[in-house]
């Protein structure tokens, strides 16, 4: 098949690059110029660990291209997908200019029959609203053109994104159209020996599915959340209570982990455009919205407990391990990370960062802080050290070294990836997320 993917980032470099791997002929099309000329170098404009790989030896095969000329290369495609960016307004609606422009431009390009395919996730309705668009222009050039759009929402998540878009756990196709089908399910043949589930429904089905699954995951975040913070206060171990749960089929361990709350570029903007539209369906969407608080208090949550450990911040010194809003990803949108480090500047601490991937990404977007070469250097004078994101090398750091290295040991640990009691054995006042502090003296100690 001739493919035109209209959108170059996670999920449109990922989609281009997965179906080019089928065997197919994919052009990706972004507005970008310097994305695009990286890109048919073979480098992602962004960490993706097996991205820069998986899209080089495509290329190699001369099965994918990338342009910023989609009005030259959409003709010449069977399927044109959309995967532009959908990004949050300030009320919890969707921002959706580019995805309208991006059919605009195709209502204004195609002269034959194409099948249009949505893998942005947009709210309920947009299908309808692109094919509106689409016929609106093709009135305009009186052309008189056949097209289906079709909802096929993506699930990759950034960190293992190379492996979800090419083993996924289900693709939904959105189609009234017994041809759409077929179409699609010969482009996703080649997952049929990996057995992968297909669901075919309608439209407004496929785009509501996507943010149910979203909000669901959310949903787990913040009722483990909610779960831990009372462990603080009744001496129970959230880690102990999600390994319970985690046995119950039913429940399974997955989203169960206690921490800071859930950033990224998704769940955020998916949690409170299902609140949106819902508002605007009529119906009041309750425990997504309740989700959404537990989560905004969550990362409050943290930064209460920095300030019960530490006093008054003012010209202390605190180093932040982490700032990617997951770990495997340079990705900072929505990140904990974000939050963390606003208070601290707020209360006037001095701040010392380090991340694995991010820290590029993060000097453009803070300022007024140290960016360290490793997590040595951030702990290095610090009277606290912070871990916000659970990257592998955080994991095994070296704390006796760690230790010497600070001014006083005291580790606020956002993930819980620390031991509390093997902490307490090597001298740290060690704070994790919804277990009871063991270190309450010592911390009484360092409250000014
Ligand atoms: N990032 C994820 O993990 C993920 C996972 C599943 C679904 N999604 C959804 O997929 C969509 C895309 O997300 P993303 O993270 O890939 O976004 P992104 O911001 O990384 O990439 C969007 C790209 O589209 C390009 N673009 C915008 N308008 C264009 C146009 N008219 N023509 C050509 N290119 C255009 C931009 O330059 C940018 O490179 C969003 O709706 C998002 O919610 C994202």
């Amino acid at each position: 098949m001739k493919i035109c993917v209209i959108g170059s980032g996670y999920v449109g470099l990922v989609t281009s690059a997965c179906f080019s791997d089928f065997g197919n002929e994919v052009i990706g099309v972004d507005l970008d110029w310097e994305k695009v000329s990286q890109l048919n170098k073979g480098k992602a404009p962004f960490y993706e660990p097996g991205l820069d790989e998986f899209i080089k030896s495509n290329l190699k095969d001369g099965r994918l291209s990338f342009t910023t000329d989609l009005k030259k290369v959409a003709n010449t495609s069977d399927l044109i997908f959309i995967c532009v960016g959908t990004p949050p307004q300030r009320d919890g609606s969707i921002d959706l200019s580019y995805v309208e422009q991006a059919a605009l431009d195709l209502g204004q390009t195609i002269d034959d029959y194409k099948i249009i395919v949505t893998k942005s996730t947009v709210p309920v309705g947009t299908s309808k609203k692109i094919a509106a668009i689409i016929a609106e222009a093709l009135k305009k050039r009186k052309k008189k053109i056949k097209f289906d759009v079709v909802s096929n929402p993506e699930f990759l998540r950034e960190g293992s994104a190379v492996l979800d878009a090419t083993h996924p756990n289900r693709i939904i196709v959105g189609t009234e159209s017994e041809k759409v089908r077929q179409v699609m399910r010969e482009l996703y043949r080649p997952l049929y020996l990996l057995g992968t589930p297909m669901v075919f429904t309608n439209c407004q089905t496929a785009e509501l599915a996507k943010y149910a699954a979203n909000a669901f995951l959310a949903t787990k975040i913040s009722f483990i959340n909610e779960i831990a913070n009372i462990c603080e206060i009744v001496g129970a171990e959230v880690k102990d209570i999600a390994k319970a749960m985690s046995y119950d089929r039913r429940i399974g361990g997955k989203f169960l982990h206690s921490g800071i709350g859930y950033g990224g570029s998704c769940f955020p903007k998916d949690t409170r455009g299902l609140v949106y539209q819902s508002g605007q369906a009529g119906y009041e969407m309750k425990i997504v919205a309740a989700a959404i608080k537990v989560n905004e208090e969550q990362a409050k949550h943290f930064c209460r407990k920095i300030a019960l450990y530490l006093g008054r911040l003012k010209n202390k010194t605190v180093g932040v391990l982490g700032l990617s809003f997951k770990p495997n990803t340079d990705d900072m949108r929505e990140a904990p990370a974000l939050k963390v480090i606003d208070y601290l500047q707020q209360e006037k601490a001095w701040i010392r960062v380090f991340d694995p991937v991010a820290m590029p990404v993060a000097r453009k977007i803070i300022s007024g802080v140290a960016f360290c070469q490793d997590a040595y250097q951030a702990a290095k004078g610090g009277e606290a050290l912070l871990i916000i994101t659970e990257w592998n090398e955080f994991r095994n750091l070296d704390l006796t070294r760690i230790k010497k290295l600070m001014k006083k040991p005291i580790i606020i640990d956002g993930r819980n990836i620390y031991n509390p009691r093997e902490m307490k054995k090597l001298g740290f006042i060690y704070a994790g997320v919804g277990i009871q502090s063991i270190n309450n003296k010592a911390q009484s100690t360092n409250n000014e």
